[in-house]
Order: C-alpha cells, then structure tokens, then sequence
C-alpha cells in the first residue's frame, strides 16, 4: 500500500458523538505506551502526525486518520494506565467500547503487545473480544528492536501461549525504530480493507 495523504480527520473526546464514516475503519488498540501512536506514524511515514510520549496516557481521544481518503487508522487511548482515576477510566473505557461496539466500519482491531512482557489481563480480555466479535485476529508485537534477535521466536511464543491463541491468529513482529514489520503491516491492511 502506498500513502499519498494523511491527516487528522476526527478527535472524539469522553462526550462527543463518533463520526459516521463511510470508509474502512482500522483500530488500534493495547496497553498504554505499548506504541500505538507511533505505530501509526510508521505505516503513514510521519515523525510526529499522532502524538507520542515516553509517559503512558498521552492519547486520551478516539483520533481517526485520514488515509489516502481510502480508509481510517483509528488511534485508541490506551487501557491499564495507572495515573488516572478509576472515574476517569472508567469513561475511557467506556468511550472505547462504546466505538468498538458500533463502529459499522470497523474492519479489524490491531491489538499491540509489548515483545518484551507476557501479555496483561487486559491484552487476554481485548483479544477474546476480538475473537467474540467476529474480526480476524491479529497481534503486533511491538518494540522488536529492545530485545535480541535470538530471542525473537521465544517471546513470540510466550505472547501465543499467554494469549492462548487461537488457529489463525497472526502474530507480527514491529518496530517504529527500525521499521522491521512495517511492509508486511500495511500488505495486510490492504487485504483487509479490499476485502
Ligand atoms: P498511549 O497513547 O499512552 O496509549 O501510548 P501509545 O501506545 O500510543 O504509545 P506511543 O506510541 O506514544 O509510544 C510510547 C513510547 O514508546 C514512546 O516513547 C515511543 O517512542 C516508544 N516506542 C514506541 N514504539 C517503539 C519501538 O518500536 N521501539 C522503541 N524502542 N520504542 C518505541
Ligand atoms: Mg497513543
């Protein structure tokens, strides 16, 4: 797939109303500071279009982007972060489900797990709904470029065996640093979306 544009479409916030979009929705979705933001700005070959933070909890809104005016890459806060209050949390994940549930566009959910860590019981819930609603599963381990090459294959299975995965499932390698995983990234997103 190659991107000719991008932009910041759509910022939805705890109150406001979800755009009805009428082009394939992409999702992404994990663990606060597992990379989403910057996985983003990997596939569309931006520095800094999603805002990034070496501090969890920097996307607070639903962000749809633009692509190419094909599609949508859809930038989810992240769950399991700390410093917030458990109101405030609360309402982001509602906020979340809320899209997730509705969304009459949403084409696949992207769900980011950190190479490095056994996947959280947040991961293992996302996954399963995932599953439950019917999208194909797939798995992007993110940060690849903070752990060895050697040990690629071990983390990998302890992402699958964590997440209990089923047949099918997808588990993809990535990093924004490098950029390893990128292009068989956006070959998949293509399939998705022409499908
Ligand atoms: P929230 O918006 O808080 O949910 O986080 P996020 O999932 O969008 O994470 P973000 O993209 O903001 O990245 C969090 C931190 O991880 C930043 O400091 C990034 O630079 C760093 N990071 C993201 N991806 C990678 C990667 O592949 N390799 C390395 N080394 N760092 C990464
Ligand atoms: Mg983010």
């Amino acid at each position: 797939m190659v991107i000719k544009n991008v932009s910041l479409e759509t910022v939805c916030g705890i109150t406001s109303p979800l755009p009805q979009n009428n082009m394939p929705e992409i999702a992404f979705a994990g663990k606060s500071n597992v990379g989403k933001s910057s996985l983003i700005n990997s596939l569309v070959n931006r520095k800094a279009l999603a805002r990034t933070s070496s501090q969890p909890g920097k996307t607070q809104t639903i962000n749809f982007y633009n692509v190419n005016e094909e599609m949508y890459f859809v930038d989810l806060p992240g769950y399991g972060y700390a410093s917030v209050s458990k109101e405030v949390k609360e309402k982001w994940g509602v906020m979340i489900e809320n899209y997730l549930h509705t969304s009459d566009m949403l084409k696949a959910v992207f769900l980011l797990i950190d190479i490095r860590h056994e996947p959280s019981a947040n991961d293992i819930n996302m996954y399963q709904w995932i599953l439950a609603n019917g999208y194909e599963p797939i798995i992007i381990a993110t940060k690849l470029d903070k752990i060895k090459r050697s040990q690629i294959q071990k983390h990998v299975k302890m992402i699958r065996t964590g997440l209990n995965v089923v047949g099918g499932t997808k588990i993809l390698p990535f990093s924004a640093q490098t950029k390893q995983g990128k292009d068989e990234i956006l070959d998949l997103i293509e399939e998705i979306t022409r499908s």
